[in-house]
């Protein structure tokens, strides 16, 4: 966790009420009941959702640098640049194999027909590559020798301006298909470095799957995820992961949804398809979006086994984006979908001699990845949804009791879809439900109380995607304080009614600064660098401290849910022995406040308070400024249970003490 460290007494006065000044018109004490436990706090509270949305995962996560490496994109030379000198005696063809080879049809050949020849092709990358100074780079490529019995290979990065920043050299002398490695250290760094692949002699060469990794991989896996930016999701200590979407699910149309089978295996028989964000938007195009599935679902289960969260793969139930196509599967034709949901069991869970079983531990992992819940369609509404859900929970409960189901109630948490979906998913008995809300900051201020008065005996709750958008910024700019205030504001409600919210998460994840298409977001990143959001930093204070159980804390015998613009709530962690209290303030004016801790024999001495504020709720943070606002953490010494507590204007607070 980044985090400023200051031991020390700061902004916060503390000690007996009768040392501390009285304001005339003082608020009410806030309450804590330590021995009042009102809900055991779910270990899948607060999760992450990844969708492969801004470039998150082709040009993001997925660590790859070369950007249609397969020649697979709609157009088959998008991101590569071709270069013959003039006069020049050789070409470049694609190839299209065609039906026969449906998965990876396509493939290079290119044609040099005398020794003193050169052809050249360039690969920008992903809004260009990543390259840093003294790092290794893992090239390789599949290629044949079409005539002649070798060619020879000169592969460069260069930077933004042609200057070298690497060089090696590959023969390639096989008649058959196969692979070729070859690695650079690099002499400098570049956000926009490009990959240049030389043939210097006469030959015919058919190569596929050029690609280059950064060796340095989170977990050091070749060809696997970028180091700085899982390093980021591990921060966050998530509960669960859900992937990969969102509306990628769904797909524009049926034949575009997200199908788990062509994701998995050998990465160069994995089917790409045009990324639904490629067109979504008409002012935010992303023409050369495409989904490589490069990360597809084995390497999502090992990131949720690194990260130690739970997986929740999201499955498309037959039924295209609404917003979209609105095309569905009629009901005779949906056996296809629920096999892959039982087959999905059976990759992550099944034992090593089940079809699916012995896939997952040919990919590396033997042991089962122990899924325990799947969702079940993302944004679906109306009747069609319901009966389709039918079929699916019955077929999956039937084999397998035991997993959970996330259904969807529409994508809104309020209004005519919700309204029909919520008692039907609730006389249905579904698990969990997945609401959404991208709504303005007022709406989460407004909505602390959502769950107070939610019906115990409903399903369960999963807020699956929620961002407070304010109105007016763009981009990274919208992922400012006010957002994330008011996002915090609202937690303090998901963690209070931690007997019926069992899940929650932030949506979306990741953008690149440069291929953006949907903001807010968690975490914006470059080619080599990123930075948290301050909503980043609320998700990490409320998931690195859950607590175990939920304990009573009111002011007034009420709850803390906006009255004087205070939010509060408070758990106590069981194995640490920890009682911690999140306060936020969003008004515009310092408070102090009283607090008063009972139902306890003993606290202190020493309270953690971890703070993050900032006067202008425009504030961001930025690749040039990313800590601009982020925790600060100050010891502060404590005499009894009763403390005074100055809380600044538009501030959220986390107070850690120990209980004896
Ligand atoms: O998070 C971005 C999109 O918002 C998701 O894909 C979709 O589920 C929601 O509408």
């Amino acid at each position: 966790m980044k985090m400023r460290k200051i031991v020390k007494y700061m902004g916060l006065v503390a000690g007996l009420l009768a040392s501390v000044h009285i304001k005339a018109q003082k608020a009410a004490p806030i309450v804590v009941q330590v021995n009042e436990i009102r809900a055991p706090v779910s270990p899948t509270m607060y999760g992450i959702f990844f969708e492969d949305i801004n470039f998150a995962a082709d040009g993001g996560l997925y660590a790859e640098l070369v950007k249609n490496r397969s020649f697979e994109f709609a157009e088959p030379l998008m991101g590569w640049d071709i270069r013959i000198r003039d006069n020049a005696d050789g070409n470049l063809l694609i190839i299209n194999r065609g039906p026969a080879y449906d998965v990876n049809p396509r493939f290079a050949r290119v044609t040099v027909n005398n020794d003193t020849e050169v052809l050249a092709i360039t690969n920008e990358g992903f809004r260009g590559m990543g390259i840093r100074k003294g790092e290794e780079y893992d090239f390789s490529l599949m290629a044949k020798m079409q005539d002649g019995k070798e060619s020879a290979l000169t592969i460069e990065i260069l930077d933004e301006n042609d200057q070298l920043l690497g060089k090696t050299y590959l023969t390639i002398n096989s008649m058959q298909w196969r692979p070729f490695h070859a690695s650079l250290v690099a002499s400098g760094t570049s956000k926009k470095a490009k990959l240049k692949l030389s043939f210097t002699k006469k030959a015919v060469t058919d190569v596929d799957m050029i690609s280059l990794f950064p060796k340095n991989t989170w977990m050091g896996r070749p060809g696997g995820l970028r180091k700085d930016l899982v390093q980021m999701l591990a921060d966050l200590k998530p509960g669960f992961i859900r992937f990969p979407g969102g509306c990628i699910v769904e797909g524009r149309d049926l034949a575009n949804r997200y199908q788990w089978k062509n994701t998995v295996g050998d990465i160069s028989n994995r089917k790409l398809i045009m990324n639904r964000w490629n067109v979504e938007f008409k002012n935010r195009p992303a023409k050369d979006y495409f989904q490589s599935f490069g990360l597809g679902f084995y390497e999502y289960f090992l990131l949720a086994d690194d990260l130690g969260a739970e997986p929740l793969p999201i499955l498309n139930c037959g039924m295209a984006c609404q917003y979209n196509s609105a095309e569905v599967a009629p009901l005779e034709t949906l056996d296809p979908y629920i096999r892959d949901a039982l087959d999905l069991v059976e990759f992550a869970n099944g034992p090593v001699d089940t079809h699916w079983g012995k896939l997952r531990a040919a990919m590396g992992h033997p042991a089962p990845f122990h899924l325990k819940m799947m969702g079940v369609g993302n944004e679906q509404w109306g009747p069609q949804y319901v009966e389709r859900y039918k079929i699916f929970a019955k077929a999956i409960h039937d084999r397998y009791p035991e997993i959970k189901l996330i259904s969807s109630v529409g994508p809104h948490a309020g209004g005519a879809l919700f309204d029909y979906l919520l008692p039907e998913m609730t006389a249905l008995k579904a698990d969990i439900i997945d609401e959404h809300y991208y709504m303005p900051p007022s709406f989460f201020q407004d909505n602390a109380r959502r769950y107070d008065h939610y019906d115990r005996n409903s399903p369960k709750i999963f807020a699956g995607e929620y961002a407070a958008h304010v109105k007016g910024k763009e981009g990274p700019e919208k992922s400012s304080w006010q957002a994330a205030l008011s996002e915090a504001a609202f937690m303090t409600g998901l963690e209070r009614n931690a007997d019926i919210v069992v899940m929650s998460s932030y949506a979306p994840l990741l953008a690149h600064v440069d291929a953006w298409q949907w903001a807010p977001d968690l975490v914006w990143f470059d080619n080599l660098q990123h930075y948290g959001t301050p909503s980043y930093y609320v998700q990490q204070l409320f998931s690195n401290n859950k607590g175990t159980d939920v304990v009573s804390i009111q002011q007034a015998k009420q709850v803390i849910a906006g009255q004087d613009s205070l939010y509060a709530t408070a758990v106590i962690d069981k194995v640490s022995k920890e009682l911690i209290i999140k306060i936020v303030n969003t008004s515009s004016s310092e408070k102090q406040q009283d607090i008063a801790l009972e139902g306890i024999r003993k606290i202190g001495p020493d309270m953690k308070v971890v703070t993050l504020r900032s006067g202008d709720l425009d504030a961001v943070n930025s690749i040039q400024s990313p800590e601009n606002l982020a925790p600060v953490e100050t010891l502060v010494k404590i005499n009894g249970k009763k403390f005074s507590l100055v809380l600044p204007p538009y501030s959220f607070h986390v107070l850690r003490l120990n209980m004896y």
